[in-house]
This record gives structure tokens, sequence and C-alpha cells, in this order.
């Protein structure tokens, strides 16, 4: 056995197949791209399965990698056992018409015994029920004993990507390596169990193509496709039992043990989530490296499933603190060095996938609450109903699965038939609703009407004018009409590009569209108002869209393909697009990123597309395969259905996209293209907001007026605007400082003024205007003057509300804050509690005559002065 590390096991397998003529692909992402693909990359073959279908001629015959996959369909047995994981590498080795049988077999026993130094003798071999062929070789080319070759079904010998679907696939052998009589019965792998023989390579033969009907065909050429563990490889060659012992899955159950406080080892049950988190983080940090962002659907919602899985099991081992940062910094660095993407987006992943832990921390502390008091009622064997289920999926937002987890380990089940109801009582309330309003009969009109017509011919990408015929006009609830025309140049709403406006007019009427949309897939709805005579079915009529206005939405729309390109060349291929509007005056983009761009970004952005516009690149809109697109590299619009023939939109050398939008015809139509605004609109969702054309003509000239204004207001040159400003902010200020100065001389002075008022020695008056400082400077320099004993002095000041002063001498035999406690609460204000001096300030001026009255009384003075 050589012992090697992880880095070491991936140079050794590629150097290996690169000496013999193969050449070294790097593994592809997570997200597969090929029609047939499952969900996530879960072989090595994925990236190649348009070589073996024969839709593309690869560019070598023999090619080796190292591939990540997922696979997620055991996910609930991951953690319980030593053996599954979610996340693994793939070894392997693949042949496109190159060699076949012997030689796949050939290679994989030179390297097993050879650079792995797997001893021969302990290596067992499956076949195929009826593969005489690969028997044969095993026996008589490599030379094992005929009893350690043995043949198995379909179950064991027979790969394809996805059980009984389309695809690539064949018949396998497998290597086994027997781990010895410590670890189980003899008997081999047909007969001996998995723990003791351990299946550390599959080899494919390649040879047939599995057909919607089910029936395989022949491939065009026998190929190759053969995989390795790489985490059990690595394990055989650490010579440790599992693969959570070797150098990779170590140090992250290492972490795991850290954040838990709890050791591996010492308690089965806390093991199983210790293995869940160490497994997971690997899983998650890859996925949204991948692009892939937790959501309610499809790989969102696998990918949400896993972080919540992982969170809850460092919730149930007494974790309060986040976990994320520290299992995704980990993954990084164990896997960094051969996965560099991972080290690029490091900061960007944590991002996510702390504010994912962060939502469902807050979920998970509500719906286990609720969950537990549930469970309390029931015991072993016992059934949670469905009813709980549904409320905790509808209002705590926890999954189905989570919940049958979390009742498992009280040995409760799920009444999953109850909970299915719930949902379906659920759909038909929101579909009972949807009538209410009307739209359902509409729609079923629309429906029909396909049926009888078929879809709108569309004339719009050649002409503005079409000569149609009228095959139907429709009452709207809303006192429009709905027409439908068996061809039409208006576009329909669609892939986020707002529908044309115009008009329709026919011998005996004119109708003005104010909104296209599609009443059924493929039958566009005009939106019209009859504004003179009627039309009816059967006519024939002119439709005309407000060509100015298609020409506004054309330029934003490839605008807004450029946008996407630029933002995933400055930020980076997370960018992937998330919603779109196109309008005639503006275009808004929404994408995935992580935090707020800067003024740099947005410019470099700008920059280049820009410098796109004006090299005025050709656009080339034409209708294709969807296989043909996707070797072209077109990105598909988020959320869209394409069927097989699709639009592809090349906007200049770098932007490829499928879209069945309207577009210019070269990218220099667009005219100048700016970034208005940018912002945040969801977890990790970012939207700019731009326009092309004349938009930033007229925005330029919008703004050149406000500044001319203000220049002219300011009676200096345009240029010299920020200036002028400045000097004269700084001149407000000194003359707002001068003017608080002479107030409160002004008042000083008036000081004498008011002592000459005194009675007995008490001042009491109405000074307004004045604010609470002011009436304050005010009453102490009344106090001071001679012969006074005490002064109260109150303000209604300009800003509102009510200000009262209370200064007193100290050998006066006053209370400063006496003198006014019963006015301040006829002002409706609070009076601090100071002998000397007392303020107090209130929101009631109209009580101030009153209050200064009720000094004067407690002063024992006469009321009125
Ligand atoms: N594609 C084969 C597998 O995944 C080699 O086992």
């Amino acid at each position: 056995m050589n012992r090697m590390t992880a880095n070491q096991l991936r140079r050794a397998w590629l150097d290996f197949f690169e000496e013999r003529g193969h050449t070294a692909v790097p593994s592809s992402g997570l997200i597969p791209h090929h029609p047939t693909a499952p969900l996530f990359t879960n072989a090595g073959m994925n990236q190649f399965v348009p070589y073996f279908l024969g839709e593309e001629t690869p560019p070598y015959r023999r090619a080796a990698s190292v591939q990540k996959c997922v696979r997620t369909g055991d996910i609930e047995i991951v953690g319980t056992t030593t053996r599954h994981l979610t996340f693994f590498e793939m070894l392997g080795n693949f042949s496109f018409g190159d060699y076949f049988k012997e030689g796949a077999i050939k290679l994989a026993w030179e390297l097993s015994t050879e650079v792995l130094g797997f001893d021969g003798d302990r290596i067992w071999a499956t076949v195929y029920l009826d593969d005489d062929e690969a028997e044969e070789i095993w026996h008589h080319t490599i030379g094992l004993p005929a009893e350690r070759v043995q043949r198995l079904g379909e179950a064991d010998n027979f790969w394809e990507m996805q059980k009984g679907q389309p695809g690539p696939c064949g018949p396998n052998t497998e290597l086994y390596y027997d781990r010895g009589p410590e670890y189980g019965p003899e008997g081999g792998p047909a007969n001996g169990g998995e723990e003791r023989y351990l299946e550390f390579w599959n080899l494919v033969f390649m040879q047939y193509n599995r057909q919607p009907d089910g029936s395989l065909t022949d491939l065009p050429s026998r190929n190759v496709d053969t995989g390795a563990g790489f985490d059990r490889n690595l394990a055989l060659l650490q010579g440790v039992d599992t693969v959570f012992e070797t150098d990779v899955l170590r140090p992250l159950l290492a972490c795991a043990e850290r954040l838990t406080g709890h050791r591996y080892a010492s308690d089965e049950r806390a093991d199983v989530s210790l293995r869940i988190m160490a497994d997971h983080a690997r899983t998650i940090t890859f996925l949204v490296s991948d692009g892939v962002f937790p959501s309610n659907e499809g790989r969102g919602y696998v990918l949400r499933r896993i972080i919540r899985r992982a969170v809850r099991h460092a919730y149930l081992l007494g974790v309060e603190g986040l976990v994320a940062p520290d299992l995704v910094d980990t993954t990084v660095e164990v896997m960094g060095e051969a996965y560099p993407e991972l080290v690029k987006n490091q900061g960007f992943v944590r991002d996510v996938v702390v504010h994912e832990e962060e939502r469902f921390r807050r979920t998970l502390e509500q719906g286990t609450t609720i969950l537990d008091a549930q469970l309390d009622q029931l015991g072993e064997g016992d059934v949670l109903p469905g009813s709980v289920a549904f409320v905790l999926h509808d209002t705590h937002g926890f999954p189905l699965e989570l919940t049958q987890e979390i009742a498992a380990e009280r040995g409760v089940t799920v009444d999953e038939e109850g909970f299915a109801a719930e949902m379906a009582e659920q759909r038909r309330r929101a579909k009972e609703a949807r009538k209410a309003e009307g739209a359902d009969e509409l729609a079923e009109r629309f429906s029909e009407l396909l049926e009888q017509f078929g879809p709108t011919e569309f004339t719009g990408r050649e002409e503005y004018e079409s000569k149609a015929r009228v095959l139907a006009v429709l009452d709207d609830a809303d006192g429009a009409v709905s027409i439908v025309l068996d061809r039409t140049p208006f576009y329909a709403e669609a892939g986020g590009q707002v529908g044309d406006t115009g008009t329709i007019v026919s011998e005996t009427g004119r109708a003005e569209v104010f909104d296209t949309v599609y009443g059924a897939p493929g039958l566009v709805r005009h939106r019209a108002r009859v504004v003179e005579g009627k039309l009816d079915p059967g006519q024939e009529v002119t439709a005309s869209i407000d060509g100015d206005r298609r020409d506004a939405i054309r330029r934003n729309h490839t605008a807004t393909h450029l946008l996407h390109w630029a933002l995933r060349e400055v930020l980076g291929d997370h960018v992937k697009q998330q919603g779109s509007l196109v309008a005639p005056d503006r275009l808004r983009f929404d994408f995935s990123h992580y935090e707020a761009l800067s003024a740099e970004e947005i410019a470099r952005v700008e920059d280049l597309v820009n410098r796109e516009v004006l090299a005025n690149h050709p656009v080339r809109h034409y209708e294709t395969t969807r296989e043909h697109a996707e070797q072209v590299g077109a990105i598909a619009f988020f959320g869209e259905k394409y069927g097989d023939i699709v639009r592809v939109l090349e906007a200049g050398p770098h932007s490829t996209e499928l879209c069945g939008g309207t577009h210019v015809r070269a990218l220099g139509d667009i005219g100048p293209i700016k970034i208005v605004s940018e912002g945040s609109i969801g977890s990790n969702i970012r939207r700019i907001e731009a326009i092309s054309g004349f938009g930033p003509i007229d925005r330029l000239r919008r703004e050149e007026a406000c500044i001319n204004r203000a220049a002219q207001l300011l009676g200096v040159a345009a240029d010299d605007l920020v200036e002028a400003v400045e000097r004269r902010v700084a001149e407000v200020k000194a003359l707002r400082d001068e003017l608080k100065a002479l107030k409160r001389q002004a008042a000083t002075g008036r000081a004498g003024e008011l002592a000459a008022t005194a009675v007995d020695g008490i001042v009491v008056a109405r000074v307004d205007g004045l604010d609470r400082d002011a009436v304050r400077d005010l009453a102490l320099a009344v106090r001071d003057q001679p012969g006074i004993r005490g002064v109260v002095l109150g303000s209604a000041p300009e800003g509102g509300g009510v200000a009262m002063v209370s200064a007193v001498r100290p050998d006066s035999g006053l209370h400063a804050s006496e003198l006014i406690a019963e006015a301040a609460r006829t002002i409706k204000g609070g009076a601090g509690k100071h002998a000397e001096l007392a303020v107090a300030g209130g929101k009631d001026p109209s009580a101030l005559d009153a209050a200064l009255a009720q000094v004067r009384a407690a002063a024992g003075l006469p009321t009125v002065p």
C-alpha cells in the first residue's frame, strides 16, 4: 500500500493517465448542463455526455479527471454510517471510441497494483450477468483466479446516470478490496458484505443509449467511463477505517468537534451529528461557490435543506453561535489547493451561508418548541398528524423532511398523506380565490382559442405594421377588450420585456392597444380600448406598434445582455440573473451578488459595456436547437422554460444567451448606457437600473439645466458652481453665528429693561422669539441686575414649543424649580429640580400666559402685571 496525501493521490492519478495518452481535463462545475443530466453533477462522466452520445466530437480520444460530485439521493443515511457522503470527488479515466474492455481493465489493474500499491491477491472483481468478455479478461489476461470474479445483476453491474432515465449507460465491472477477516465473513463482494469487500473502482462500458421509452439502442461508438471514489481510496491508502479519518475529512470533523465541544467516537448520537456537519460543510461550500443559492425550489431548495440539516445538528449538540463561518473556512483550507475557485469565492460563500444560518436559527427555535410540545404527547411508534407538519411548513418554514427527521429521532412517523391533503386543500383555496376574481373563465376562453387557431404568428421581428385577421374580441372585466389576431407585430410581455403598444384599425373601427400579454402560451392577447366604431371577428385589420417605443425597448434589452456580461466580468461568475424588466424608459436587472457595488465597480461595468457599444459589434439573433445553443455556451435566462428550438442572442463577441426578446441589429444602435441606481432587494440579490439610447442624453440635459439654474442663482459660471456653493455654505454659517451672537447681545441689553419691571425684587415676563439657551442667558442677566432676587421668563420660540427659565439669587429665600413647578405642568412640560436655576420645556405655547400668571401667584405677586 502506498501512503499518500489527498493532493498526492490526485496528482498520481492524473500523471498515470497523462503518461498513457490521456488528456487531464479539469473538473466541471456542480451544475451540469446536458438535458439528460441530474440536478447536480454526480459522476466524472457528466461533462462528457455529448461525446458519448455523438452530439459533439471530442477533442481527445482519452481523458482523465478528478471531478467534484454531489449526490443527495440518500441524504437521510448520511451521518448514520461511516461510508456515505453527499459531496465527494471521483477519480476517472475515459475512452471515447478508443480502448474498450481490455484496455480499461488492464489500466485499472496496473494503477491499482503499481501506483496505489494494492495487494493483487486481495483484489476481487464483479462483472455483469452476461458479460463473458469481461470475465475472460479478468481471468485470462489479468490472471485473477476464477473464484475471485463474480457476476452480479442490473442493480450492481449496470450503470446509468439516473436509473431508468434517458442517457448513455452500459454494463460495468467493479474492483473490490478485501480488507480481511476482521471486517466480516468471506465469500467475496457477492456474499461477504460491503464492510469487508470495499468497492474502490467502477469501470463502465458505455455502449448503450437509454431511450425515453426505456429501450436501449447502441451508442455511435464503444466507450469507457470509470469512477473511483476518491475518499474511499484515500482511506485505504492512509490505512484508516473510514472516509472520515483521512487528511481531508478528519480536519472537518475536528472543526465540528471544536464548534460543538463534543469529541468524536465518544457517543454514537453525537457522532452522527459530527459526521453530518463534516460532510455537509463541503457540499455547502462547493455548491454556493458554483453559484447555487438557498431558495425554495430546485437546486436551491436542496442546498437550503443541507444547510439547515448541518445547522440543526449543531443546534442539537447545544451550539449557540454560528457554525457556518468555521465550516466554510475549514473546507476552503482543506480543499482550496485542489479547487482554487473556493479561495476566490470564500468571502462570498461565507456571507451567503451565514445569512441562511441566521435566518434558519430563528425559524428553528420557534418551530422546535412547537414540535417538541407535540412530540411530548406522543410515544414511540405513534404518528404525528399531518396538520401539525403542515403548520410547521406553512408558518415556520419547516420542510416536511425536517419534521420527519426530528420526529424519527423519537421513533415517531409523520402522517404524510395528511400533510399532502392539507397542501392540496391550500392549493384548492388559492384556486377558488382566483376563480372568484374571474380570471379562470377568461383563461379558459384563451385556451379554447389556442386550441382552435393555434399560436399567434409573431411578425414583429421584421415589421412594425402587419395585415392581420381578427380571431376574437373579448370583453375584459375593466371595460377594455382583449383582441386576438392570427398574426401580429405586437410583442407580448415575456422574459422581462414589456408588451408593445400601438393601434389596430379595421374598416369599421379603431382600437388603441395599451398592453400586450400572452392569453395562453403562444396566444397573443392585445389589451385595448376601442376608440372609434367597432372591431369584429373575421375582419382584416392593420396592426401597428408604436415604433419609437419599441426601438427604445430594443436598445434597453440588448443593453441588459451587455450589462449581464459585464457584471460577471467585474464581479465574478457567481453573478446570475434573478429577474429583469425591460421597458422603454429604463431597464432593471436583478442578479445574485453579496454586497453593494462600489462606485468604482459601477464605473468599470459602464466602461465595459460602452466600449462594446462603441466597437459597434454586430448582434446575431437566431433560432437553433437547444443542443447547439448549449454548445455555443448560451446562458439561459433565469426561470424561463424553453422548448427544443430556442433563440440565441449573440450581443457582440462576449455575450451569448438564450433570449426570445427583440433586439438591436448592431451594438452601436444602443447608444450610451448609464447605470442610474444600485441597491439590495433581498438576501444576496442586487438590483441595478440603467438607461440607454436617448435616456442618458435626456438625463444629461436635465442635470445640465439644473446646474445652470443653480449657477445662475449664485451668479457664477457653471464651472465655478462647486466652489461657489462651498463659499456660500461657509458664508451662511458665519452669518448664522453672527446673528446668534447679536441676538444674545440684544437680549442681554433687555436685562435692564426687564429688571425695571420687578415687583418685590422679582421679574416675571414673556420674551417671545428666544430659544431656550437665549432665554436662559437673558434670565441670568436679569437675575444679576441690582435689586433683583429672582426672575422667571417664558418664551414661545420660533421653532415651536415653550421654554421657561427660572433663576434666583442664593440668598433670596426663593426656590427656582418650585417657582415654576405648577406652570411647567400647565405648558405640558417638565422642569429640572435645581434650587437656583430651573429650565422647563413644554409643548403648549397657548398656555404660556396662564403659566406665567401661576408663577406670579406662586411668588405672591399680583397676577396681572
Ligand atoms: N460513472 C460511473 C460511476 O459513477 C463510473 O460509478
